[in-house]
């Protein structure tokens, strides 16, 4: 008996993955159908085959009548992934952009790379380790000592599911300390550059979260280091906790502001993209194991069959980063955008919890005082 049930339970898994990656059920158009029913937000823009007509706001046709020249951008975690294409684009549209990276080496690679691939524009590449705030710190003290203005801020670096707990060099979990509270501090010491508005008058501040942010803990997001501590190594929701921490940030950070403020600050989910973080994750997940072999080999198609291009993937953060003219004539601040560039409403429970917001940012400046102090 129990034999027969898992051979039923094998054959509709195999049956599901199969279907999967056929494409059959994009080409019937099941995920499309799929929003349309559920009508999760999560599930918008997951990947192409869940478009609707409409969801499509915004093209590289779009971009590519921008004219960038004059602007400058800092794009950290820009040497590989969502982060190289955004400076790639940002770049090709005129602007100077400083590729933030925590490895010398790849980040001269990938301006060299970028340099190659552009007629128009400028790259230079600069250490940035978000997870350091005492690197956060030199590299925002080498930009005010030369920088009068910023027109683009794009927080993009970060890191996915840890199967290991691990620290930061300033003793905080590091997946927060990466993808939330580095970007954090960041934005608190650049905020003098670009506080002018830059050379169109609205700068414009990109946190890179994703929908993972919908999938967090009862609590939202840690607020205490006690309750930081608490989080046991290997859970999803770890990351998705990160990811909602930048949802709330970009709405507090707006909210701080003055209402006519020429600093513009917005969240985007970029999909579901076929970047390195799945290399990471799967070898998060130890790639020796068999079911771990298996995984990999669903990842592999889907990354070539059914998610986003990297290229495409990069297309929201591209319009919250590049077009200050849509940005400030339709007033976007601190509003949250799926594929491609599609205003969605944030996770209901907590993204909108106003004294969440207000609890993570009084944490969060806690924590870089206590760390620099140290
Ligand atoms: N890919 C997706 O499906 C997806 C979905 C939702 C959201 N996102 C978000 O998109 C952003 C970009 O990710 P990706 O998909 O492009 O992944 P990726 O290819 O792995 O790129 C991540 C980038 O972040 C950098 N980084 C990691 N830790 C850093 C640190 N401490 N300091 C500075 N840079 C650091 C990496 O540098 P190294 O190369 O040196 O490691 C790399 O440049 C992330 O915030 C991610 O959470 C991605």
């Amino acid at each position: 008996m129990a034999w027969r049930v898992l051979t039923y339970v094998v054959l509709v898994i195999a049956v599901a993955v199969g279907l999967l990656v056929t494409g059959v059920p994009t080409q019937l158009g099941f995920w499309r159908w799929l929003v349309n029913c559920t009508g999760h937000p999560f599930l918008v823009g997951f990947a192409p085959g869940f478009m609707r007509p409409g969801d499509n706001q915004y093209s590289y046709e779009e971009l590519g009548k921008l004219d960038l020249s004059g602007q400058s951008a800092i794009v950290t975690g820009a040497n590989i992934g969502l982060g190289y294409e955004t400076a790639l684009h940002l770049t090709r549209q005129g602007a100077h952009v400083i590729l933030a990276c925590r490895n010398a080496g790849k980040c001269a690679d990938a301006a060299a790379r970028i340099a190659a691939n552009t007629t128009r524009g400028s790259v230079e590449a600069a250490t940035l380790d978000t997870s350091s705030l005492q690197s956060v710190r030199s590299f925002a003290e080498g930009m005010l000592a030369r920088q009068s203005t910023l027109d683009m801020l794009v927080l993009n670096a970060g890191i996915g599911f840890q199967q290991q707990k691990e620290l930061s060099a300033d003793g905080i979990d590091m997946t927060f300390a990466t993808n939330h509270l580095g970007h954090f501090h960041l934005f608190q010491l650049l905020l003098p550059l670009l506080e002018s508005g830059g050379k169109t008058g609205a700068a414009r501040v990109v946190l890179v979260s994703s929908a993972a942010h919908f999938d967090s803990f009862d609590y939202g997001v840690a607020t205490s280091v006690e309750q930081l501590t608490a989080i046991a190594p290997g859970q999803q929701m770890h990351y998705g906790m990160s990811k909602l921490a930048q949802v709330l940030f970009a709405q507090e950070a707006t909210s701080r502001l003055p209402a006519d403020s020429k600093v513009f600050i917005n969240a985007c989910h970029p999909g579901a993209v076929d970047t390195n973080l799945w290399e990471r994750v799967l070898d998060q997940f130890g790639r020796e194991k068999l079911l771990v072999r298996i995984f990999a080999l669903i990842v592999d198609r889907m990354r070539k069959d059914f998610i986003w291009r990297t290229e495409d993937g990069a297309l929201t953060q591209l319009f919250l980063a590049a077009d200050s003219a849509a940005i400030s004539t339709r007033n976007l601040r601190g509003r949250y955008f799926h594929p491609q560039a599609l205003e969605v409403a944030p996770c209901k429970k907590h993204a909108t919890n106003l004294t969440l917001q207000r609890e993570l940012w009084a944490f969060s400046e806690r924590l870089v005082a206590d760390a620099l102090a140290k």
